[in-house]
């Protein structure tokens, strides 16, 4: 009834359950972030967010360039001006138990080379569920605030952030010349009850105008939790709402300053009350790992109790020095972590299963639930993964059914309560045929998937496709969100990417549709002229080929070059044993599955139609330079072995990746730097012999500048 064990997947599972979960979690951060109407509760989302983690660690091979482990939160909202962040704004991994708090330690552990009789101090932190919010403060006023965003920039709310009373306009000198302080806006449990009641007031008051006639207003939105209100009221477009709301701030972190407040997260929790924020009273430093479990218990006994919600305790680092070089991997710091509360289970009933189409055909079963309530959340729809995974788990139209929120287990249906299940019931008979366009859905040798045939004569395939294409790390044209791209497509005006580059000369007919003023249609098609020019691994990454992800597109526009070039080489890679497919398979990274893939792709004409009448409208440009282009080890390949004196390994290779290096583990003709540190055993040997430069531990640190 769990999702399979881990270590039983083979790789193929895990790379259609990877595949799920990224497009899984990417819904559920937009409903999250950018709709504020979740529609899973979060320990079933960060049960998704660890089975994804859990998967990655072992098949690091499989990592997607779209996985959520490298993305956060949402696409900023139109209304608000953007606001980049000075520095990114993460997120935190979760744990959940004592085990996984203590691998978190034993990490930090290693990374930092310490031995274990050396204690680690944190200090934690009640997590409340809110909205996080980037305060900048400029000679100690307040200049301008913005909500997280998709971590690089968010919406800029500052008028907003002025009506909460908690925060502070102006610092208690002495202050940093500049500074971002961090912390999240909520609303207590309290006032988020009467605030809804309010709300269910005015609801009903606007249903009785309707029954009478009346002119209606806005629609009035009830939250379903206390953080929903809370960011509902804070991205109000009047500051004036936002103003009535009950809205609370507390301060945690900073981000870009000017100067290092403090030495420890302790006493810079100390400089933050000084000026003039609020800091959770229930912060405290704890000097070991034990401190932190009796914390986590403590914490957790007194949780309904608190006046706010929280769903688990953050525990950070305490010597900031130690934060600094610990660093962060992926959208996660490596010295902190949230520990989770455990999780819940409800049971509700099985009202239909629903067949979703995505972009590549797979037919993707979900649950929809009469709506229960699970840890304050209201769910209503769970994934059901796969055709086997119905019949694995034999659930029923009609059944009642026991939901999971939990640890590393996919949040899920965990099984059906047998003894409720009806006389009458039939086991559920997976569609042969596409829902979308009819044809047929078939499952091709050792495929979980089933898929529709249809290919791009499936309006399902054609619109998700299309979505992917104008995508915002895709092509990223604005103005085409999902639902334009659906409204163009049942018009009949984009059928095809090459449609969308045409869209101008249909100016006459967008203006005769609702809506559609000028102004919005000059925009569109301004953004659209504006993506005729793009990154060539956009381009790529944009055509939607199965298993050709940000990352696999970039390797491929890095190694060919030019459309052109690429163009040419996946034709010619079609012979097996060719010049060409020997090349596309020595390319680091791309493996046998992605080369028959791209090769598939390309072998079908209509796909090679598509693509040319696109490259008409389009010029992809050369690989775009990346900031780390200037490091010497920008795009080198390097090795480190031996004992290293000032860093460890971990940490030296962290820093190769950041200067945009590539760090294998074994030495061969394409290794650029071998870094040798103490004790180097084969791989210096080696090195020497191939006549690969081999650097000193002083010499590497010399390059970094570090
Ligand atoms: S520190 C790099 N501290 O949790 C560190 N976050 O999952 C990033 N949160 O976006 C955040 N209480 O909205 C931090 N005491 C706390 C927090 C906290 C709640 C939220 C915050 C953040 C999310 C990360």
């Amino acid at each position: 009834m769990k999702a399979p064990a881990i270590q039983d997947l083979t790789e193929l599972d895990a790379v259609i359950e990877l595949a799920e979960l990224a497009r899984d979690i990417a819904r559920h951060d937009r409903l999250y972030h950018a709709k504020d109407q979740p529609e899973i509760t979060d320990a079933e989302y960060d049960a998704l967010v660890a089975r994804n983690r859990a998967l990655e660690a072992r098949f690091p091979q499989l990592i997607r360039s779209d996985s959520p482990s490298r993305r956060i939160g949402a696409p900023v909202a139109e209304g608000f001006a953007k606001s980049r962040h000075g520095e990114p704004m993460l997120s935190l991994d979760n744990v959940f138990s004592v085990e996984e708090f203590g691998d978190f330690c034993k990490r930090i552990r290693r990374f930092l080379g310490l031995t274990d009789t050396e204690a680690l101090a944190f200090v934690g932190e009640p997590k409340i569920d809110g909205l996080s919010i980037n305060l900048l403060y400029e000679d100690g006023v307040f200049i301008k605030g913005a909500t997280r965003g998709d971590g690089a920039e968010g919406e800029d709310v500052t008028a907003n952030l002025l009506t909460i009373p908690s925060l502070p306009r102006r610092l208690t000198a002495p202050f940093p010349a500049s500074i971002e302080i961090r912390g999240e806006v909520f609303m207590e449990k309290a006032d988020f009850l009467s605030f809804r009641a309010t709300q269910e007031e005015a609801s009903e008051a606007r249903e009785a105008r309707r029954a009478a006639g009346e002119k209606l207003g806005e629609a009035v939105v009830i939250p379903a939790n206390p953080r929903n209100a809370a960011a509902g009221s804070l991205r109000q477009l009047d500051a004036r709402i936002t103003a009535t709301r009950p809205l609370k701030l507390l301060a945690y972190a900073m981000g870009a300053a000017s100067e290092a407040p403090a030495e420890t997260h302790h006493d810079f929790l100390d400089e933050l009350r000084r000026w003039g924020f609020t800091v959770n009273p229930l912060s405290r430093r704890l000097d070991s790992e034990g401190a932190a479990e009796h914390f986590q218990a403590e914490i957790g006994a007194g949780r309904a109790a608190l006046a706010y919600d929280i769903d688990g305790v953050v525990y950070k680092l305490d010597r900031i020095d130690w934060q600094r070089r610990l660093g962060f991997v992926g959208r996660a710091p490596r010295w902190a972590v949230a520990w989770k509360f455990p999780a819940e289970q409800a049971v509700t009933k099985l009202l239909d299963i629903e067949i979703q189409v995505g972009r590549t055909g797979a037919l993707t079963p979900r649950a929809v639930m009469e709506p229960v309530n699970v840890g304050g959340v209201v769910v209503r729809h769970a994934t059901l993964h796969n055709e086997d995974e119905v019949t694995r788990k034999d659930v029923r139209i009609g059944d009642t059914v026991m939901l999971q929120r939990a640890g590393d287990v996919i949040p899920q249906i965990l099984g059906v309560v047998l003894e409720k299940r009806l006389a009458d019931s039939q086991p559920y008979a997976f569609p042969l045929n596409c829902p979308a366009c009819g044809s047929h859905a078939i499952r091709d040798g050792e495929d979980v998937v089933r898929r529709c045939t249809g290919g791009l004569t499936c309006p399902a395939q054609t619109t998700e496709r299309l979505r992917h294409f104008v995508s915002r790390r895709a092509m990223d044209i604005e103005g085409l969100g999902e639902e334009n791209i659906q409204f163009l497509f049942d018009a009949g005006l984009i059928k095809s990417p090459a449609d969308i580059f045409r869209l101008h000369q249909k100016r006459e007919t967008l203006a005769g549709f609702e809506g559609w003023g000028e102004r919005k249609i000059s925009k569109l098609l301004e953004a659209i002229e504006a993506r005729r020019s793009v990154a060539l691994e956009r381009f790529i990454f944009a055509l939607g080929i199965r298993r050709i992800g940000e990352q696999n597109a970039k390797l491929l526009a890095r190694h060919y070059h030019s459309l052109e070039a690429w163009r040419a080489a996946m034709i010619a890679a079609h012979i097996i044993g060719s010049e060409a497919r020997e090349e596309l398979g020595s390319i680091q990274g791309i493996g046998p599955a992605i080369a028959e893939e791209l090769v598939e792709f390309f072998a079908e004409p209509r796909n090679l139609a598509a693509l040319d009448d696109l490259a008409a409208e389009v010029s992809p440009l050369p690989v775009e330079e990346t900031s780390a282009a200037d490091s010497p080890f920008a795009a080198k390949t390097m090795v480190f072995t031996g004992t290293l004196e000032k860093m460890t390994r971990d940490e030296a290779e962290a820093l190769a990746e950041r200067l945009g290096a590539k760090v294998t583990k074994s030495v061969s003709k394409k290794t650029d730097f071998v870094v040798v540190g103490a004790d180097a055993g084969s791989k210096a040997a080696k090195a020497a012999e191939l006549g690969v430069k081999v650097l000193t531990e002083a010499e590497w640190l010399e390059m970094t500048g570090a």
